[in-house]
């Protein structure tokens, strides 16, 4: 059934999502890194695309920026569409001192000034956490590809220019990076009883006034396409 955001029929999608910011970086994964891709989905430009990846079926959609828009899409293809693991691609800025750029986060919980939780009721404090079983296989394959990669905490943020220069605080607790979707993802993996990861590229470092240039960011994306179809892979069929 299609939705208000999304024009696919219901087998149309595959039950591993993985999920970019940027529509058209969907449509760039599709064309590159996926065998005979389809287009599932225009709707506002929120292209989404079935293929195959070594022979896995994949799919690849456009989650759009901050945890308001991916809570949309992530939220219907759980519930919609029967997607069991979405894996977010994006990239973050580095919090931790031990965090280069280029470096691959792989978010194992995100924190957040979002008030996303809110709506849970919950009488107290909600930690988001990833799939254990995506984590560890992505985790192995991380391993595989020789990169520089960190486990562990991120920041999902509300704001990109931020007033409030809150990021020193958030390093004091071991955050390593910052993002902004992570966080809504997982609280909606975890409420539909799915699966979801978020795997990050780091493109800059706001505390150390550093970015990655254009050619930089095209080898550090192929390492993270690498380690988040790999992930696809290993958990298909389980
Ligand atoms: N802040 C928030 N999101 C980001 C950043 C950042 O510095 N870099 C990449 N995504």
């Amino acid at each position: 059934m299609p939705t208000p955001h999304n024009n696919a029929k219901k087998g149309d999608i595959a039950p591993t999502v993985l999920m970019p910011g940027d529509p058209l970086r969907a449509k760039f994964i599709a064309e590159n890194y996926l065998d005979s891709p389809v287009l599932y989905n225009e709707v506002r430009g929120m292209l989404g695309y079935t293929g195959t990846y070594k022979g896995v079926p994949v799919s690849v959609q456009g989650s759009g920026m901050g945890m308001p828009s991916i809570g949309i899409y992530s939220w219907e293809l759980f519930n919609e569409y029967d997607v069991q693991n979405i894996i977010r691609v994006g990239t973050a800025g580095a919090v931790a001192d031990s965090v280069q750029l280029r470096d691959v986060i792989i978010g194992m919980s995100a924190s957040t000034n979002s008030a996303y939780a809110s709506q849970y009721r919950l009488p107290g404090t909600y930690a988001p956490t990833a799939s254990w079983e995506l984590l560890s296989a992505a985790v192995e394959a991380a391993k595989q590809s020789g990169a520089a990669y960190h486990v562990g905490n991120i920041l999902s943020s509300d704001t990109f220019y931020d007033d409030a220069d809150s990021l020193a605080d958030w390093q004091k607790m071991g955050v390593l990076g910052i993002e902004m979707e992570a966080a809504a993802l997982y609280m909606n993996a975890a409420r539909a009883g799915k699966n979801a990861l978020c795997i990050l590229t780091v493109s800059d470092c706001p505390l150390r006034g550093l970015s990655t240039s254009a050619e930089e960011r095209q080898t550090t994306f192929r390492t993270m396409m690498e380690i988040a179809l790999e992930t696809a892979k290993a958990v298909a069929g389980k």
